[in-house]
């Protein structure tokens, strides 16, 4: 570990509230900003080239706007990056972070090629900060319950993982499009979440998938709709289904069939009363989407992130390795896609050098 951030550890320690620099200032960021308005966080500046996107969300948070991220990490006093850009300025961004020797938190995906990811992921090494990845699903209560009962055998030998991925509409009409994009950008939390919930390594993948429901998708080479079959190494199969509109809201369901026994988790609701009549029964309808779906994952994600840049807790609990993993799966995925075909995972790229801290 390097002495700068030795340094910064130690700073952190005596419980003074962490100084964190925000880049970007879209949705996510929106989101990220109010599990920030914590008394043990100061956030010294946010940073998006949209200058009035900065600035908006710099007023709210009564800190600072800039147009540079670059000129974030010129501020000495900065402990810790949240990216929230854009995909592909996310690899340059965590890799100056770390090289100055910033504890970085960085939004799914850790880059949009392999090599971004790589170079990533060395900059952290080299430097000895903390990265943790925004895969903020592993914070879900239930997903997270079903990954524990799956890790200690309570369904007995896994045999099938079903994983139901429902946005209630496509991506807004500036947000970036382009082949493999649902892969790489919607179904990485899905395929991420393959692995976690498992416990296990996918070794082929074979995916179909259509442009029937987003126009600009279809425009920019991308598909809309997809299934997505796994082998995992033990000869578990999983499937994952996603789609980018649903009436209903945002959908969200693991299910794990097991030798044993079988679990699932329902969506949570807003509220939980329901009323009957002659007609039948109606409830709430599902959250909206992922800032209300899941606020407490996201709470908690950047919460164990700021205890592992104090050095407390067991460490990111989603790695640059994970985040390589996923990467090689959506990869994977859209080879399948073009090629009509199963594609072992390792032609694409190693999944990982799979640690057990990878694993749950
Ligand atoms: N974990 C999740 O559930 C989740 C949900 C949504 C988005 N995301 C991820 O968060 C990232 C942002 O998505 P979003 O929905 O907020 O998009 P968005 O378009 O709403 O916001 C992105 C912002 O980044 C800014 N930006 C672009 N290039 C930049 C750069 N080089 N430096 C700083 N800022 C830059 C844009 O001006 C924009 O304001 C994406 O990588 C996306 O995959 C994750």
């Amino acid at each position: 570990m390097s002495d700068i951030s030795d340094r910064r550890r130690a700073a952190s320690s005596g419980r003074a509230p962490t100084p964190v620099a925000l880049i970007g200032a879209g949705r996510i960021a929106a989101v990220h900003a109010k599990s920030l308005r914590d008394p043990a966080v100061r956030i010294v500046g946010v940073a998006d080239p949209d200058r009035s996107a900065a600035e908006r969300l710099a007023r709210e948070l009564g800190t600072d706007a800039y147009v540079r991220w670059e000129d974030l990490l010129e501020l000495d006093e900065v402990e810790a990056v949240i990216v929230c850009s854009a995909s592909d300025a996310h690899a340059e961004q965590v890799a100056a972070a770390a090289a100055a020797g910033r504890n970085v938190f960085c939004e799914k995906p850790l880059a949009t090629d392999l090599d971004g990811v790589d170079s990533a992921i060395s900059a952290v090494e080299r430097s000895g900060v903390v990265l943790h990845v925004g895969f903020n699903r592993r914070f879900d209560p239930g997903f997270a319950e079903l990954s524990r009962r799956v890790g200690s055998g309570g369904i007995g030998r896994l045999l099938q993982l079903r994983i139901t991925s429902r946005d209630p509409e496509p991506p807004p009409t500036g947000y970036p499009r382009g082949p493999g994009g649902l892969f790489a950008d919607m179904a990485i939390h899905d395929l991420d979440m393959a692995r976690y919930v498992s416990g296990e390594e996918v070794v082929a993948v074979a995916a179909v998938g259509s442009s029937i429901v987003d126009p600009l998708a279809g425009a920019a080479g991308d598909i809309d709709v997809a299934a997505i079959s796994l082998r995992f190494a033990s000869g578990a199969l999983g499937v994952i289904e996603c789609c980018r509109i649903s009436t209903y809201g945002y959908d969200q369901r693991v299910e794990v069939h097991g030798s044993d026994a079988t679990a699932w988790t329902t969506n949570p609701l807003p509220a939980v009363t329901v009323q009957a009549d002659a007609g039948g029964a109606r409830s709430s309808p599902l959250h909206r989407f992922f800032p209300e779906r899941y606020e407490q994952a996201y709470s908690a994600e950047l919460a164990a992130f700021l205890s592992a840049c104090r050095g407390l807790g067991a460490g990111p609990a989603a790695s640059g390795n994970d985040a390589r993993a996923a990467l090689v799966l959506a990869q994977a995925a859209q080879v399948s896609l073009l090629e009509g075909r199963t594609v072992p995972v390792a032609e694409v790229g190693s999944p990982t050098t799979p640690s057990t801290a990878d694993l749950p």
